[in-house]
């Protein structure tokens, strides 16, 4: 059982009964039974599904049961607004987030809030993110891409549908591998994916599972995948080291693992320790792939399902990069309507769908709902993002030109949230951003996308959101008419990766 001190909060995991004082006010499903909870229809492969399900019904928050733990969910525009306020709320490592913490421990994804090893590895880490970083992973992004070219040429021609979930996942393993650790894992010359991307994909749908099986019976039903569990972390642990072995024997490239292993605090001097390196080092490796991978997966989805908006694309894309073969770091930020088309792919499904918020001490959220310190819900981004208050009556429609500056402009704050919130909001967002639209517009200029007839989407949960079975036929787009790149547009000007990263 829980214990609580006027200083400590209860370890472990933390039900809404112990910190939200009048949590009768906020609705639950109908049809609750005793002990078990509101598992009626529920669908354990697709917990946030289900959600999104209970959510659309019950209004913007509501609580569910599961086995006597009790969690509230918050996917209201002004409520979740409230919860973005720093000064009140913080970032809540529960349920799955916590469930990765026995392989990536206090790596800057799964560390509390509290945990000295955040502020540290936060400072040392985010300069890998700055502009000028940036621009020196570009040229290896665009190699990493000429590879994925190469292969779906041969699938074109072979006059093969390419697997497009699994092709985006060799592409961002290999671009973040290279770019951040300088390691090669080869993926695009195997046919099936690399143990590592199967072993992530384990502890990641492990992860999922354990929020799903009730507690106490959790150490039964789970036996076998335990082990298997354990297996793959030993295996994501052996790689890890592999790469971090070779680095110390070579010369360091300036890149993250660089960072990790020979730069201090910019302060303090201090450096992150070698069993956080292999926290960071794994934490990196599956937070900087697997999310990007989903969000270019929904993206050609929904271009292969909207010749329009892929003609307005692609128009952007000869205009903007006329025929340079490869594109410049700064012709990538001017493609403005296909970062547009990644956003509206973000905003209906934000592959990351869900982040956790508790109270820094007592307080009223909205002012409507107490909460006790330490009291926290899951913010449903995937539901935020349909929320008709905010995006209209036509909120399931994708739409890029929702993301036009005028549109941004008059919405309110805090509604468009696929990289999370505040001080541990994601930190490698300019970096998924950059290499996405980059690969989009690669895609757009050489491709025509066909899709299958009879493919309906249906979204596949490992933590993480991705489509299941997409394949899409492929064209050579013919190309088009000579035309100068334009090189008049303003980039957006440098700013904070981390800090102007929630807006
Ligand atoms: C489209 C791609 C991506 C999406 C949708 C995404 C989404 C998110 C979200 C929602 C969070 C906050 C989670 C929370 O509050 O619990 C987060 C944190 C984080 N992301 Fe990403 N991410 C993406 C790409 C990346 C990339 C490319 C990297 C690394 C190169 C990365 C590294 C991280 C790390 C290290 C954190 C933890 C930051 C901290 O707590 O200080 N992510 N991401």
């Amino acid at each position: 059982m829980a214990e609580t001190t006027a200083t400590a909060l209860p370890k472990g995991f933390r039900g809404a009964e112990l910190g939200w004082p009048k949590l009768h006010r906020i609705p639950h499903p109908p049809h609750r039974i005793p002990f078990v909870g509101d598992v009626l229809g529920a669908d354990p492969r697709r917990p946030l599904q289900d959600s999104m399900r209970h959510g659309r019904r019950l209004g913007p928050v509501f609580r569910r049961k599961f086995f006597g733990r009790e969690i509230v969910f918050v996917w209201g525009g002004r409520l979740v607004a409230d919860l973005s306020d720093e000064s009140r709320f913080a970032k809540h490592v529960g349920l799955g987030v916590a469930n990765l913490r026995p392989v990536a421990g206090d790596g800057l994804f799964t560390a509390y809030d509290h945990e000295p090893n955040w502020q540290l590895a936060h400072d040392v880490l985010a300069p890998g993110f700055s502009r000028e970083a940036m621009a020196g992973y570009h040229p290896m992004m665009l190699d990493v891409a000429e590879r994925l070219m190469d292969r779906w040429d041969a699938e074109q021609a072979a006059g093969r549908a390419v697997d497009v979930p699994g092709d985006m996942t060799k592409l961002t393993l290999e671009t973040i591998a290279r770019t951040g650790f300088g390691h090669d894992f080869g993926s695009f010359e195997r046919s099936r994916p690399h143990p590592f991307v199967t072993a992530m994909i384990g502890t990641l749908t492990f992860a999922q599972r354990r929020n799903v099986v009730p507690g106490p019976l959790s150490p039964l039903l789970l036996r076998g995948a335990a082990r298997r569990n354990e297996a793959d972390m030993a295996y994501l642990n052996r790689t890890v080291d592999e790469v971090v072995r070779d680095r110390r024997a070579a010369d360091g490239e300036g890149d993250l693992l660089d960072r990790m292993l020979r730069t201090g605090h910019p302060v303090t001097g201090e450096r992150l320790s070698p069993e956080n390196i292999r926290r960071q080092v794994i934490t990196f490796l599956v937070a900087g792939h697997e999310t990007t991978s989903g969000a270019l997966s929904f993206a050609l989805h929904y271009l292969s399902r909207h010749p329009e908006i892929t003609a307005r694309a692609r128009e952007e894309v000869d205009r903007v990069w006329g025929d340079v073969a490869r594109p410049g770091y700064e012709q990538v930020a001017r493609l403005r309507y296909v970062r547009r088309v990644l956003d509206e792919s973000l905003r209906l499904w934000p592959t990351a769908p869900a982040f956790a918020r508790e109270a820094r001490h007592d307080t009223v959220l909205d002012g409507v709902h107490p909460m006790r310190r330490g009291a926290w819900a899951l913010v449903l981004t995937a539901l935020l993002h349909r929320d008709p208050e905010v995006w209209g009556a036509d909120a399931e429609r994708f739409d890029p030109d929702r993301f036009d500056a005028r549109a941004v402009r008059a919405r309110p704050a805090h509604t468009f949230k696929p990289f999370g919130t505040g001080a541990r909001a994601c930190i490698g967002r300019q970096f998924a951003l950059h290499e996405a639209t980059l690969v989009l517009g690669l895609l757009l200029r050489r491709y025509t996308l066909r899709p299958d007839p009879g493919y309906r989407l249906r979204v596949a949960e490992r933590l993480t959101l991705m489509p299941d079975g997409l394949r899409l036929h492929l064209d050579r787009a013919a190309a088009a008419p000579p035309a100068p790149p334009v090189l008049t547009e303003a980039p957006s000007p440098a700013r904070c990766p981390v800090t102007g990263a929630h807006d």
